[in-house]
């Protein structure tokens, strides 16, 4: 069986059943392909199981799915690790430790002391203006800001975007699930172009030279300040006629982060095991850029395999699978990984006012969901896919908070 994307169960009956009348859902794009936004269920209580699978459902068969306005509700980022439980185990991110880079195997790794950590410098930047929320601490929390090193005095910078991507598809349990707060966006944008930053020009090699100029120009059109961009790559498989289909379930491709690393064999074709949606996971050679090793397609060589793929990485990247997310504040914002790539815009890595701040926080998580909390992970399994080993704790800061 290969559901349709668009054969949607009846979910959003369900969701006034589970969550009461004032829940509501709609399209986040107007082809109604990819995501949905959900309004009037507030995630600072704790979910019930009927609750917590409804929304791995929704995320199952949407992909993309925001709820809107939490700050009202005193949202903090505890409560979001909360939620992340549901999905799966959170990863703990490499930059919230003193010693990650270069330790080895048995040394005890520690966080970074409370004056280096990123949550003190982001309140450093306009005290008073800007500070950051509850929970933000926890190794599981990547903090993606431009606060750091920021303030009124210093000279801003622009960073130029990234590459179209899926997070850690390279490991042998790939990330399946990120989920998004968001406390500040940019707001001020540059008029001379329409965009809010423009992007300075690519480093020889960015891409690689033989890419086709269709494809160049679909990469190269990117978001916005304040954006993430999405490529459904489960509607763009469901597109492609029955025969390449049937072809492409049977490629195997390797995955490994180093070029020296032997790798292991997966299908490019994810099926979703609850709602059976088959998706490209993930089609880019050089996934990540520079820093993974490229994909080899089973059976070809480097070249062609960069060929295969970057065939289908055109395909997803048509604008009838793109969708551009505005990240607003307050949003929580859920996306599948198996079922999407994503990239990042031109950005202001350093900032000179709060108009320009940037303050997300991401947590991205691993393993089969679990509509019960505390979710019950062997210590095996998080030792050979958690990696340092980490588990929420019971007591995580939780606490309703009013946050500018
Ligand atoms: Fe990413």
């Amino acid at each position: 069986m290969n559901p349709d994307v668009s054969q949607l169960p009846p979910l959003e009956n369900d969701l006034k059943r589970v969550f009461g009348s004032n829940a509501t859902i709609a399209p986040l794009t107007s082809t109604e392909r990819l995501g949905r936004r959900v309004a009037g269920i507030d995630l600072t209580e704790p979910l019930t199981p009927s609750q917590a699978a409804l929304l791995v459902a929704l995320v199952d068969w949407h992909r993309i799915v925001s709820f809107p306005t939490q700050d009202t509700h005193g949202f903090s980022v505890g409560h979001l690790e909360q939620v992340a439980n549901h999905f799966g185990a959170p990863l703990p991110h490499p930059h919230n430790y003193a010693n990650y880079v270069g330790h080895a195997a048995g040394d005890l790794l520690e966080l970074h002391p409370i004056e280096e950590r990123t949550s003190t410098l982001v309140d450093q930047a306009f005290p008073g203006s800007i500070m950051s929320l509850d929970g933000a601490d926890s190794p599981a929390v990547y903090i993606v800001t431009n606060l750091v090193g920021s303030g009124p005095t210093v000279e801003p910078e622009v960073r130029g975007g990234q590459h179209w991507h899926t997070d850690i598809e390279f490991e042998p349990a790939p990330l399946s699930t990120s989920l998004f707060y968001v406390q500040r966006t940019p707001t001020t944008r540059n008029s001379s172009r329409g965009t809010w930053v423009d992007n300075p020009p690519r480093e020889p090699g960015f891409y690689h030279p033989d890419s086709s100029a269709t494809l160049s120009e679909l990469r190269e059109a990117l978001p916005l300040n304040a954006e993430t961009a999405y490529a459904d790559t489960a509607a763009a498989f469901a597109a492609l006629p029955e025969q390449e289909r049937r072809m492409l379930e049977k490629v195997m491709v390797r995955r490994r982060l180093r070029v020296t690393d032997g790798g292991w064999m997966v299908p490019l074709v994810y099926t979703n095991p609850r709602s059976g949606v088959r998706s490209l996971h993930s089609p880019v050679w050089a996934s990540r850029g520079r820093r993974v090793a490229p994909v080899e397609v089973d059976g070809m060589g480097s070249d062609e395999s960069r060929r295969f793929l970057d065939r289908l990485e055109e395909h997803c990247l048509q604008p009838e699978f793109r969708y551009d997310h505005v990240h607003t504040p307050g949003d929580v914002t859920i996306w599948n990984n198996f079922a999407t790539l994503h990239t990042a815009p031109p950005s202001k890595p350093i900032v000179n006012h709060p108009d320009d701040a940037r303050l997300l926080y991401r947590i991205s998580c691993k393993g089969d969901p679990s509509y019960e909390l505390p979710r019950s992970d062997t210590d095996k399994w998080i030792a050979a896919n958690i990696s340092p080993p980490y588990r929420t704790p019971p007591q995580i800061p939780r606490v309703k908070h009013h946050g500018r």
